[in-house]
């Protein structure tokens, strides 16, 4: 059986959580492949909102077996506080499993990302503050800690090395930091990480595969955040794209099966960099109200704006998107007008394509959609959808070449509609 790959298309929020708990029943496995806390999927379900950073989405559904593939960063800090608010509502956790080959976020991967951000001022990336990059810096630097270091008895040297090099280089900024409380709750933490079932992930997903389970691989945040083809260096630190789910849990890519690309009807971004439709009008304000678009990360207000197709179509192609996935449809029920970008005018000249300058002078050149300003998010059949709004997506679908098959219409499980 071939692995199932969702993954968001533009600069991350864009329902992931939501949709992976919905499909999660169809499926024996859900598996993260990159990332770590610096993602936010929220979930809605019985009256009970949940925002999960590490942890597959697929938790809340107590059948499923859940991995943390070996492209995942993990914070045992987070990771300790996640366990214990999914045990409040669903109690013990079984089916949990973590890549030996994860890395470990320490406290001093956060402060240097706090101490980097602050040294670029007004050219900072807006990091989560996580400590993504930095630990996504010792990996590749082979210098990282991986989750299967905490079972070797010398797991506290290894831990002093890489803080004493860390220490050196906090040297060269101007940063005041105290690592002490930090500390303490790391080891705590780390004590309850080890009480899980640490694994090879790559041979547990080949048996998986051999034995015919359905695994779907879920990304974190979105395709035009990918370390190499996003807006570069206003991006993470990590493969976004369908590739990243290929090294991030040892899959062939001949084992990929179908890829789920999900967007919003509308755009938003956190953080800095370029966002070619963004807007600053009351329009900016509207979508920022009603889809309480508000960081499950960090709380910060996100910048809004139109569809943009230029970008949706740069992901389409990365990701080999062969299902779209569309959500906060109902949001736009609110609005006379909707507008999608379908190519830019960069320093004068018409591209559709996705540009290599990030500081370029983008235009957007827009189509204009009549709104349907009707509620739709109690409706449950494709067919009772507005005709503006099929319209709408039917744009979509022959500007891709790729069908829109789920269209959600709000945060809950149950506000879901299959195509
Ligand atoms: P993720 O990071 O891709 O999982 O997305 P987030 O959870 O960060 O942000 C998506 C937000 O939109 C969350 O608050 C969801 O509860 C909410 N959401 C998801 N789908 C819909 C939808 O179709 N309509 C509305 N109104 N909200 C949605
Ligand atoms: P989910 O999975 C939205 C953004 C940050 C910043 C940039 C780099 O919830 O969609 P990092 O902490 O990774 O070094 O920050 O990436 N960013 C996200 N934006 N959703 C996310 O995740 C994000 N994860 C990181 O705001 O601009
Ligand atoms: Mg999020």
């Amino acid at each position: 059986m071939k692995v199932d790959v969702l993954l968001g298309l533009q600069w991350g929020d864009e329902g992931k959580g939501k949709v992976v708990d919905v499909l999660t029943p169809q499926y024996d496995v859900i598996a993260r492949f990159q990332g770590g806390p610096n993602a936010g999927h929220s979930l809605e379900f019985n009256n009970i909102k949940h925002v999960l950073h590490t942890i597959p989405s697929g938790i809340f559904h107590p059948e499923s077996i859940n991995i943390i593939g070996n492209g995942v960063v993990i914070d045992p800090v987070i990771f300790k506080n996640e366990i214990e608010g999914i045990e409040k509502i669903s109690g013990k956790i079984s089916g949990l499993l973590i890549s030996k080959k994860a890395h470990i976020i320490t406290p001093t991967h956060r402060i240097l990302d706090a101490a980097s951000e602050n040294a670029k001022g007004n050219s900072k990336i807006g990091s989560t503050l996580k400590g993504i990059g930095p630990t996504y810096m010792d990996k590749t630097g082979r210098n990282g800690l991986r989750v299967g270091d905490l079972l070797d008895e010398n797991f506290i040297e290894k831990y002093n090395n890489l803080k004493e090099k860390h220490l050196i280089l906090l040297k060269q900024y101007n940063f005041q930091f105290d690592i002490e409380p930090y500390e303490t709750q790391f080891f705590e933490a780390v004590k309850m990480l080890l009480s899980f079932k640490l694994i090879d992930s790559e041979f547990e997903v080949d048996d998986l595969i051999r034995n015919n389970k359905k695994i779907l691989a879920e990304g974190a945040q979105g395709s035009l955040l990918d370390i190499d083809f996003g807006s570069y260096p206003f991006v993470t630190s990590s493969n976004t794209i369908t590739a990243g789910a290929c090294t991030g849990l040892g899959i062939a890519p001949s084992k990929i099966g179908e890829v789920y690309g999900i967007f919003k009807a509308y755009c938003t971004r956190v953080g800095s960099g370029p966002f070619p439709t963004e807007l600053f009008d009351e329009t900016a304000n509207k979508l920022r109200e009603l889809g309480r678009e508000f960081g499950a990360t960090t709380g910060r207000p996100r910048r809004c704006g139109w569809m943009d197709l230029v970008a949706l179509k740069y992901a389409v192609m990365l990701d080999g998107v062969t299902q779209l996935i569309m959500t906060k449809s109902d949001i736009l029920d609110h609005f006379e007008e909707i507008k999608i970008a379908t190519a830019y005018k960069v320093n004068g000249s018409i591209t559709d394509r996705f540009p290599y300058e990030t500081d370029a002078l983008i235009e957007p050149v827009y189509k204009t959609f009549k709104g349907w300003k009707t509620d739709i998010s109690k409706i449950n059949n494709y067919k009772d959808l507005p005709i503006e709004l099929l319209e709408y997506i039917s744009f979509i679908e022959s500007e891709t070449g790729v069908p829109v098959k789920i269209v959600s219409v709000g945060p809950d499980r149950s506000q879901t509609i299959f195509k």
